[in-house]
């Protein structure tokens, strides 16, 4: 999407990059991450941000960016910690190196009008983590702003370039995202960045690569698979939707996704491959080695059905491209690797065979994308679910038996979330199975039967999540029709824990 004009953000290897690149698209522009290695791949952006990083500006490897070339884009640049420190050296500055580290909340104080800080209370809280700091200035650099105890933390240089010391873009700074738009308001040409610009160029895109060829998907039910197989739709291409029932799904999921798709005019094709993952699963209780069966038995009939494929799409999104990138190693980045690189895709890449249109967006954008393409909100307000599905829900073996009871307390738990409307306001709900016997009382007999466990929690990218206050009146509902309605379960008890140390499923 490089003929939109937009901001390229500069990465330095700072944890909170995506976060910038995040809060520019918020701001209605475009933005995109880049090496500093790469300046020659950015075309001409409206406004160039450096970003915050881990090095000191005095290290033999740190980091560097070939200025001229900086300067000759002749946009609004603004350097963020490191960035900063950088810009100071460039400028004919220096940076005082420091062993300790300066983290936490800080007053920004404005040491004169500058638009940079226009409508920004004095004292207003920053957040600053960093251990060096700038010292001599270039005569042409003006310090903006200190901290409370008068020292520099924001730099302005002739030609629109700025410094800011702390992090403009993590949420406890709180007119972070009010500095960010008013560097921003300095770039003349930034073009606004609308989800239905990017729908046109997608479809383009795609219409261009695929021509007449046929184009597989695999579809899973999930937002990034549906809103892919429905933009290939769109863009009128020939497309195989393939859904691989493992047997791991929830109540009548089959039957919901084939309905959802019918809806959307996708035609797919289940391969119902129940039998053969609940036969590979049998007996197998070690968490990871039940993960490495179900992901390559799903390889394994994906690719038995697909044959030889002329085009594979995959709903690859940006942080996993990002986090691939930085080699950053999310559980589920590990488990989408696994599926995304394996030897025949990687043969089907590097013949220029793999389409990843998604790979620009964030989930959030993903789902806009989705409603621009006529999705129904019920559909794109679906909650995640994993990969090897309710296999992850049942600590030790699982079998149909233990399946089946998930399934029941499952559908009970969200339909009464759907009642009470909370199924909107969590980000994740389910129930599981513990496979564990406790006695109890059913009608006049003695029973001795199995637990669930309730899930709820909100999270933002599911590296952390919060469990959620639901109300007491739902759960009690919930718990009554479970032990009323599901055989074999006579204890439910609710999880609250967070997100470290507890993951969200349960393996
Ligand atoms: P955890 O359990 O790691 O889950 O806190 C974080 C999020 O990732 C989902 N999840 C998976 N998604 N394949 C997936 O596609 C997987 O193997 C997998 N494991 C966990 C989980 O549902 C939650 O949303």
């Amino acid at each position: 999407m490089q003929e939109i004009n937009h901001v390229a953000v500069l990465d330095f290897g700072s944890q909170y990059t995506q976060l910038i690149v995040r809060r520019v698209r918020e701001l209605g522009f475009f933005a995109k991450l880049y090496s500093p290695e790469d300046l020659a791949e950015i075309g001409s952006p409206g406004a160039v941000i450096l970003s915050g990083g881990p090095k000191s500006t005095s290290e033999a490897d740190a980091p560097d960016i070939d200025f001229d070339r900086l300067k000759a884009f002749e946009v609004p640049v603004l350097g963020v910690c490191y960035g900063m420190q950088l810009l100071n050296i460039k400028f004919g500055g220096s940076v005082k190196a420091s062993n300790k580290r300066e983290y936490g909340a800080a007053a920004l104080r404005p040491t004169c009008h500058d638009d940079l800080f226009e409508g920004i209370s004095n004292d207003s809280q920053v957040w600053m983590s960093h251990s060096d700091t700038v010292q001599d200035l270039h005569p042409d650099a003006e310090v903006i702003a200190t901290n409370q105890h008068g020292t520099p933390v924001s730099l302005r240089w002739p030609g629109r370039f700025f410094g800011i010391q702390f992090h403009p873009e993590v949420t406890h700074s709180h007119d972070g995202l009010r500095i960010l738009n008013n560097f921003l308001l300095q770039a003349k040409n930034l073009q606004p960045f609308h989800i239905e610009d990017f729908k046109r160029e997608m479809i383009e895109g795609i219409r261009a690569r695929v021509g007449s060829k046929q184009v597989v998907c695999g579809v899973s039910g999930g937002v990034d698979s549906t809103v892919l197989a429905v933009l290939l739709k769109e863009a009128g291409v020939k497309v195989r939707a393939i859904f691989v029932d493992n047997g791991l799904l929830r109540k009548d999921e089959a039957a919901v996704v084939q309905s959802n798709f019918h809806r959307m005019g996708v035609d797919i094709e289940t391969i119902d491959a129940s039998e053969e993952f609940l036969s590979a699963l049998a007996g197998k209780d070690d968490p990871e080695e039940k993960r490495k069966i179900i992901g390559n038995l799903f390889i394994k009939v994906f690719w038995d059905t697909v044959g030889d494929a002329e085009m594979l799409a995959q709903g690859t999104l940006y942080p996993d491209v990002i986090e691939s990138a930085s080699n950053a190693k999310s559980k589920a980045s590990v488990i989408k690797t696994h599926h995304n690189r394996v030897p025949k895709i990687l043969e089907l890449q590097a013949q220029g065979k793999v389409l990843e249109p998604l790979a620009e967006l964030f989930k959030d954008e993903v789902r806009e994308l989705g409603a621009a393409l006529g999705i129904a909100p019920d559909i794109l307000g679906r909650h995640p679910f994993p990969g090897p599905g309710l296999a992850v829900r049942c600590p030790g073996a699982v079998d149909r038996e233990r399946l089946d009871i998930i399934r029941e307390c499952d559908a009970i738990f969200i339909g009464k979330l759907k009642e009470f409307g909370w199924y909107d306001r969590v980000w994740q709900a389910y129930a599981g199975l513990i496979p564990v016997k406790t006695v109890g009382v059913k009608g006049d007999e003695r029973s001795y039967e199995w637990a669930t466990n309730l899930r709820a929690v909100i999270s933002e990218d599911a590296m952390t999540a919060e469990w959620v206050d639901l109300p007491a009146q739902l759960l009690r509902e919930t718990s009554q029709d479970i032990l009323n309605e599901v055989k074999g379960i006579n204890r439910v008890l609710y999880d609250i824990s967070t997100k470290p140390p507890a993951s969200i499923e349960w393996e």
